[in-house]
């Protein structure tokens, strides 16, 4: 959410920053902007819309120095306009002093704003981050060294932010803050930067240094030093980016939100890698942190994420009661981290999260560990916040999910929740002999994925219908319900078709007074073991001249019959059909979008990752 970029070095800086924008710009595409100190003085541009407007108003108007910071923003406060994009200035009686931008959220910014008002400082904008600026100019004009006037500001700020600034006195020198949204110092050889993603500086080094909480950073082309707000210097550890930069490009596909759907045979083989014990009949999870005897101690699970990890999660649920037998509550992190959940030492507690970012999920993560549970986290994202913050957890290997519409980050979760339903199985009831047939469907998946992915022309037709539809129900009984909510959230959040997910049998209960001739139901109907209900709900919605598409088995002559659009996928044990049935739903999603003329990889609204609440 919102993307940060900054450099200080040798090099012209405009294009070093842009192109970072243009890495992060899945993070939030309402505005984009540049400052720079020239000849010593701050230097902005910026505008509403894409990066890509940024750019041409820079090779209108250059800005030469080897030295910026640059923003991509999703709107918190103030609508989405010239004036609100970053970089902020501060400064009073004209001066322009310092320039910044923020990621995050000042809570107590009407109040601050009230207080600078008085003094004389003006408002340009109706940011809370303009508040930031000028209170730093305001300690600027006390003579105080750049870092010491940030140091005396942050105290004031109440909320969260990743910060970076520069300031006209010391054009080679950047600063950086966080306090709830991600912060990363990229190391380089007589250049530093910073961002609030890796992705954004990885084609220039992959060596970086995560910020934590309460820190603050000083860099220049030569060094850099980071201290704790209250604590004083810190010896920084630095990481190497595990992926490369290519990991970033499209590779011929048409979106990114394609290339990740196509990437997900090897997304659940990279999930698998190393972690099935065949003879056993089990899974092998070591990043749990945890021995078989504290996990066979273990009552409750209880699963805490937002958004479509929230939607794995619930098939997590099902996996863990059928292999495992035991009772899995899926809570909205958003809700966990407020309510008073029951828990004890016998419930095990895991927040998923793809980014490894998202506020609410950090904040149920937080919230856990406060009421002294340990906490574990299913993540995708290496070195994230929420990966650092857990006691244990698995990682997903899912790569680089650039579309801002998850899919791989799906099949990776789903794939590692059946791990770990069959790992917490085999530690009670569940026998050798079922062990491995979970895991010889495990194994198999990542071709049945392939095959999958064959049906794209018939998918591309039921696509037709569905882009004409004002409203869609997607319909799913038992481990099939969250397939048929994640296939809803993929439609409506990427063509912004209204669809709702629904556990199919509930349908009589209520949304089957919406069917008629131009609303789609849209059914997860493999074969298994309540497929005759599921088909005589199909008849339902027939009666009522619905029409409907099926994600069901090509040789399925009754589904067929009742079907305007069957989306092949094949035959497999129920327990990994999941990761088989959500491939044509995302293609739907995708392709309808695409016939629309949707901006997929960047739908309206949305940001890759929420860093605020
Ligand atoms: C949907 C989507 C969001 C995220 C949600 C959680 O396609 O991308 O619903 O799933 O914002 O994000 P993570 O998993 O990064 O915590």
């Amino acid at each position: 959410m919102c993307g940060i970029v900054g450099y200080t070095g040798s090099k012209e800086a405009g294009p070093i920053l842009v192109a970072g924008l243009r890495r992060l710009e899945y993070r939030g595409y309402d505005s984009a902007g540049v400052a720079a100190v020239e000849d010593g003085s701050i230097e902005v541009r910026k505008q509403a819309g894409r990066v890509q407007i940024l750019e041409e108003l820079l090779r209108q108007q250059p800005v030469r120095a080897s030295n910026g910071i640059s923003h991509t923003r999703w709107a918190t406060h103030g609508p989405a306009n010239d004036v609100n994009a970053h970089p902020h200035v501060g400064g009073r009686g004209g001066k322009r002093s310092v320039a910044v931008v923020h990621n995050g959220v000042v809570e107590n910014h009407a109040t601050l704003r009230r207080e600078l008002e008085a003094e004389g400082f003006v408002f340009r904008s109706q940011t809370d981050t303009e508040v930031v600026a000028h209170l730093t100019a305001r300690e600027l004009e006390r003579g105080d060294d750049p870092l010491d006037a940030l140091l005396r500001v942050l105290p004031r700020l109440e909320g969260t932010y990743g910060l970076a600034m520069v300031t006209a006195e010391r054009p080679g020198e950047l600063l950086g803050a966080r306090l709830g949204s991600p912060l990363v110092v990229g190391v380089g050889d007589d250049e530093h930067f910073l961002a609030s993603d890796p992705v954004a500086i990885a084609a220039h080094t992959a060596s970086v240094a995560y910020l934590q909480d309460g820190e603050v950073v000083r860099l220049t082309p030569k060094d850099f030093e980071i201290r704790h707000r209250e604590r004083g210097p810190i010896t920084p550890r630095i990481d190497r980016i595990d992926w490369k930069p290519d990991a970033v490009e499209m590779g011929g596909h048409a979106h990114y939100m394609l290339k990740e759907i196509r990437e997900q045979p090897d997304t659940v083989l990279n999930a698998c890698r190393g972690r099935l014990v065949r003879e056993e009949g089990s899974s092998r999870l070591g990043g749990l942190n945890m021995t078989a005897r504290q996990l066979r101690r273990v009552r409750r699970v209880v699963f805490a994420a937002c958004g479509t990890s929230w939607h794995a999660a619930l098939v997590g649920e099902y996996l863990i009661e059928r292999l495992a037998h035991l009772p899995v509550e899926v809570e909205y992190a958003s809700e966990f981290r407020y309510r008073n959940a029951p828990l004890d030492d016998r419930t095990l507690v895991f927040v998923l999260s793809q980014s490894g970012e998202t506020a609410d999920t950090l904040g149920a993560l937080r919230e856990a560990k406060r009421r002294g549970q340990p906490t574990l986290a299913i993540v995708n994202t290496v070195g994230s916040t929420i990966a650092r913050e857990a006691d244990g957890g698995v990682y997903l290997h899912a790569g680089l999910e650039v579309g801002v519409a998850s899919t791989k980050a799906f099949s990776a979760q789903v794939a590692v929740l059946t791990l770990l339903a069959l790992h917490l199985g085999r530690l009670r009831g569940l026998s050798f002999s079922e062990g491995t047939a979970v895991l010889k469907a495990l194994e198999a998946v990542p071709s049945l994925i392939g095959e999958a992915l064959k049906a794209e022309p018939a998918i591309e037709a039921a696509a037709e219908r569905v882009a004409q539809a004002r409203s869609v129900l997607y319909l799913g009984r038992d481990i099939h319900f969250p397939v048929a909510l994640e296939g809803a959230l993929k439609l409506k959040e990427i063509s912004y078709i209204h669809a709702e997910g629904y556990p199919t049998a509930e349908m009589k209960h209520g949304p089957i007074a919406l069917i008629d001739v131009h609303t789609p139901s849209v059914f997860v109907a493999p074969r298994g073991p309540l497929h005759a209900k599921t088909l005589s709900n199909i008849e339902e919605v027939r009666a009522r001249r619905g029409p409907v598409v099926s994600v069901g088995l090509a040789d399925d002559d009754e589904l067929t019959r009742l079907s305007d659009h069957v989306l092949p996928i094949p035959d497999a044990p129920d327990v990994v059909q999941p990761l088989l049935a959500v491939v044509p739903l995302q293609l739907l999603a995708y392709h309808v979008a695409r016939i629309k003329g949707c901006d997929i990889d960047k739908p309206r609204n949305l940001a890759k990752s929420v860093t605020v609440e």
